[in-house]
């Protein structure tokens, strides 16, 4: 027995060693961690269950028969985060460059199976160099099971995809179907081409990190969701995320513990300036409404002038979506109608209420908006809103004109409760733009034209631009100050608790794609 124990336990030590000490120096001399080292620090101590340890390739043409790791180039199993089941996976860049085989591949839907009937999150961890090329088209195969595993599993348990290395050609299609992606600077990057086929074919000098790093698709492509700094705080990143996220789509998020104090807050009050044009920071008015050091923003750096992000309000796990003032005045555009669009849909997937700051000019005019399709992904926003059934509610803090104000989860289209703060300005368009059409003629014909116009503006602003018309037909709830905002939706979230609303019968609906 003794010598069987001691023939097992040689097995283990095989198996962790991965591709060998002298490869996980190479991992470690580019500034990334093991595939076990990622799992050390994304799960709770001692939490960790390996599953198929043992596997190895069955792959027998160029020379493959004699080369066999055990795991195969992928850690999976399943541990705790915050206490709470998760099913990973965590490529093994020291097997094979972490590249996908079929055993590989069947160990990753393994672990999602088990996610899917046990109701638990998946968290990938990639680093790879694609399909195994030794192996061809089961290779092939392995990445189009997990796809179809990702696209199933999607809506029925979160799924989070970290990328920690290499990610390209077809293998990026796993990532791209999870709902968050997340990139570490300067060891990770995604391309369906690298940058030897981009010079090949369109005679584009680009680094690996210009065309796919983690810079480029937290900004410029939307790729990603996160661009950490190092893979320890990518890791973390994760495990925050999970806190505000159910276990599947059957259950509610956690609820923190929460004591109610003085909720008012007065630091509200003077946010919006005096001058409807100046800009504010709407992470000021964020940050004074949620539980304190509860937000955790998403998507940051990309279509700036829309924030999203999961915060909490008295221990509920809430997902803000607010128009942002500070950046392009808070219009609506393409980008930050997709960027909201899929934000808004994970959340009513999971049973997360959504929590609204409005304050939009409206959409962004433009030939390049309406050549790229502000309309179709425009109504992106519009649909995952008007289909979202989760408990929805809005605040009107300054602008709400034309399209905008129905897009932005007004009554009309399914939100429970709306608010308008007193500096509302509810309205068909802005004061100049609705006086130069309306009032065209009678400016045209006035001696001075100008002062009209001003007059006419003037005249605008008072009958429209504030929320009481609004109030009055109810599609406004309450008309609050600021300083209440606060205590009001705690009270409505809490009213909303329950909230069973139902969409028609339907195979799937049919979203602007
Ligand atoms: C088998 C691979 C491999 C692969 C890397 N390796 N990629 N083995 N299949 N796809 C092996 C290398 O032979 C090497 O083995 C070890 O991994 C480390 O690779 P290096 O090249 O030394 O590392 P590095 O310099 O860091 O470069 C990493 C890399 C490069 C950029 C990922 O290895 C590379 O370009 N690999 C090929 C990428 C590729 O074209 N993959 C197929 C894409 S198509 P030794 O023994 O020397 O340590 C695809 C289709 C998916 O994935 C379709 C889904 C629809």
């Amino acid at each position: 027995m003794e010598k069987k124990i001691k023939a097992l336990q040689d097995k283990i030590a095989e198996a962790q060693l991965g591709g060998g000490q002298k490869r996980i120096d190479a991992q470690h001399a580019k500034g990334k961690l093991t595939a076990r080292e990622r799992l050390h620090f994304l799960l709770d101590e001692n939490s960790f269950e390996e599953i198929g340890m043992m596997v190895t390739h069955r792959s027998n043409d160029f020379g493959m028969q004699d080369e066999k790791y055990l795991g195969d180039g992928v850690v999976t199993g399943y541990g705790k985060i915050n206490g709470r089941l998760v099913y990973v996976y965590s490529q093994d860049f020291t097997v094979f460059g972490g590249s996908l085989s079929e055993t590989h591949a069947e160990k990753i839907c393994r672990i999602m199976d088990l996610a899917m009937k046990n109701g638990a999150p998946v968290i990938g961890l990639n680093d790879s160099g694609g399909a195994r090329i030794q192996e061809g088209v089961v290779s092939l195969g392995g990445y189009a099971d997990i796809f179809y595993k990702n696209t199933l599993a999607s809506g029925v348990v979160p799924q989070i995809s970290a990328v920690m290395g290499p990610c390209a050609g077809g293998a990026v299609y796993s990532p791209a179907i999870t709902d968050f992606i997340l990139m570490v600077e300067h060891t990770s990057y995604m391309f369906v081409t690298g940058p030897n086929v981009v010079k090949t074919v369109t005679h584009e000098e680009v680094t690996s990190e210009e065309l796919g790093g983690a810079v480029t698709h937290a900004t410029k492509s939307g790729v990603t969701h996160f661009a950490s700094a190092n893979e320890i705080e990518c890791l973390q990143t994760i495990r925050a995320m999970l806190s505000y996220m159910p276990q599947n789509c059957e259950e509610e998020a956690p609820l923190m513990k929460y004591e109610s104090v003085n909720e008012k807050r007065p630091q509200l009050n003077a946010i919006i300036p005096e001058n409807p044009n100046q800009p504010y920071d709407i992470r000021e008015v964020i940050l004074n409404v949620i539980d304190n050091d509860s937000f955790l923003e998403v998507h940051k750096l990309f279509a700036e002038n829309i924030v999203v992000g999961f915060a909490r309000i008295a221990g509920r796990s809430i997902g803000i979506i607010a128009n942002q003032p500070a950046v392009l005045a808070g219009v609506l555009d393409i980008d930050a109608s997709t960027k909201s669009a899929r934000f808004v849909r994970f959340c009513d997937a999971f049973n997360i209420p959504l929590l609204v700051f409005e304050d939009v000019p409206g959409f962004l005019p433009g030939t390049d908006q309406e050549w790229n399709g502000i309309i179709t992904n425009g109504a992106k926003l519009l649909y995952a809103f008007c289909e979202a059934t989760v408990p929805r509610v809005t605040v009107i803090t300054r602008k709400a004109y034309g399209g905008a104000y129905d897009v932005m989860n007004s009554k009309h289209i399914g939100a429970d409760m709306n608010y308008a703060w007193p500096t509302a300005e509810i309205a068909v368009m802005g004061p100049k733009g609705a006086a130069e059409i309306i009032f065209k003629n009678e400016i045209a014909k006035s001696k001075n034209p100008v002062d009209k116009l001003k007059e006419k503006e003037a005249e605008y602003q008072e009958t429209f631009a504030n929320p009481y018309r609004a109030a009055e037909r109810g599609f406004v709830d309450e008309v609050i100050a600021p300083e209440d905002t606060r205590s009001k939706l705690i009270a409505a979230f809490e009213m909303l608790k329950n909230k069973a609303d139902k969409l028609p019968r339907k195979k799937h609906g049919n979203i602007p794609l």
